[in-house]
């Protein structure tokens, strides 16, 4: 079978491991940088339904094989030698098997798989995590299959890891099923697993894409809290056939390059996402007429449900830079960068754009820019000084 059709059927999973593929590819490089190990561990590591016999349609699979990619580069560039460590949690025993027959057969890397619920095994993961000593980095994948199992109060331990970073797969598909069963066990297991009682009020009588959102709004404040996390952001996956979330993966770091990574990656992954359900959609159709299309599926693929997602997001994060720029008038452009990178499918190529237009209808003026430079970048002191009240604000945004 061809690495292609591995995903054939749950394109969902495809963008998830191309998100986590290239994030791992960078950040493993950069944080080998300063550190001298890498420590991953997934708490829900599978096999899951993968189609390769060599498991290469799996996280573990797909993490070791980046992490072993930075060692190598970090070995040509300078001698050195990354040390890898890698815990593998799996409750599901024939699952466990399968994947403890894989890394069986692994002597480059040091890893522990364990046949746990994760609720059992915090123990072990904080262990091995600090095992790792002061010059270890860990990564840690949290990729359920609903949204039990990994309570706010549980993960807790794991998302206060500093130095740590944590990529959570937030089961939307899932929630929004389920969060409104009025059954108190049902409404309990939401409580624990955000970690608060706001979400229920605060979603009451929105409209899907509104309470979507502010589920996964709620849960990334959370998150935010809990792991005393700067930044958090989250990318949106949708299902293959239909025009509806999936899951967001919710990414937590310390680092502002971090987010730049992850959102790299998200850009990168929407334009395959976005392809592939254009293939999947086809296949869908196809199968309905039984009849073999003229065009290929890129071609006919309506791109209009991914476009008003993205202006969606585009709207929401240009007037939380507004807003800010209006409160404190002069803004650090890493902190406006910070603020649209936290929106989905909101990009550093986007504030770029605002900040040009701001520019020439002369409302916003740029300190700290080098001779010559037009353009802000990050890391460079560069403020942006905001010129005109919410009252004398163009209508024109
Ligand atoms: C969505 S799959 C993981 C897929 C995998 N991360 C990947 O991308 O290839 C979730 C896995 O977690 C396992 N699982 C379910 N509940 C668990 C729990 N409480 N603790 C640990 N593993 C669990 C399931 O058996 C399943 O294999």
């Amino acid at each position: 079978m061809s690495d292609a059709n591995l995903y054939a059927g749950r394109e969902q999973t495809l963008v998830k491991h191309f998100i986590l593929q290239q994030y791992l590819e960078r950040f493993a490089i950069i944080v080998g940088t300063h550190k001298d190990t890498l420590t991953y561990v997934d708490c829900f590591s599978g096999p899951w339904n993968v189609q390769s016999e060599e498991f290469k349609d799996s996280s573990f699979s797909i993490a070791l094989e980046q992490l072993r990619k930075a060692r190598r580069v970090h070995q040509d560039k300078t001698g050195r030698t990354l040390r890898l460590r890698c815990f593998f949690l799996e409750s599901n025993r024939s699952a466990f098997n399968k994947l403890k027959q894989f890394t069986d057969k692994i002597t480059d890397v040091e890893i522990e798989p364990q046949n746990k619920k994760l609720e059992h095994a915090i123990p072990l993961i904080l262990e091995f995590v600090r095992k790792g000593g002061s010059r270890s980095f860990p990564f840690i994948f949290i990729d359920p299959t609903g949204w039990t199992g990994f309570e706010m109060n549980a993960i807790a331990p794991l998302l206060k890891f500093d130095p740590g970073e944590v990529l959570i797969n937030f089961m939307t598909g899932h929630i929004r099923r389920f969060i409104d069963y009025p059954e108190e066990v049902n409404q309990q297991s939401f409580v624990r697993f955000f970690g608060s009682e706001n979400f229920r009020e605060k979603i009451k009588g929105l409209a899907q894409q509104e309470r979507e959102d502010v589920a996964v709004e709620e849960y990334i404040r959370n998150v935010k809290s809990t792991g005393n996390f700067p930044y958090v952001c989250s990318a949106i996956v949708l299902h293959p056939e239909i025009d509806r979330t999936a899951f967001h993966l919710i990414y937590a770091t310390r680092s502002l390059a971090g987010v730049e990574v992850f959102k790299d990656a998200e850009k990168r992954a929407m334009a395959v996402m976005e392809k592939a359900r254009a293939h999947a959609k086809q296949r869908k159709r196809e199968e309905k007429t039984r009849q073999a299309e003229l065009y290929s599926g890129e071609i006919l693929h309506d791109p209009n449900y991914y476009n008003s997602l993205r202006v969606r997001y585009l709207v929401k994060s240009k007037q939380a830079v507004l807003d800010l720029l209006e409160m404190h008038n002069e803004v650090p452009y890493d902190q406006a960068c910070a603020l649209t990178l936290s929106f989905s499918l909101s990009w550093e190529s986007d504030l770029k754009e605002w900040i040009r237009s701001w520019v020439e209808e002369g409302v916003l003026t740029i300190t700290g820019l080098k001779a010559r430079q037009h353009v802000p970048q990050r890391g460079q002191g560069i403020v942006l000084v905001w010129k005109t009240s919410r009252e004398k604000r163009p209508a024109e945004l």
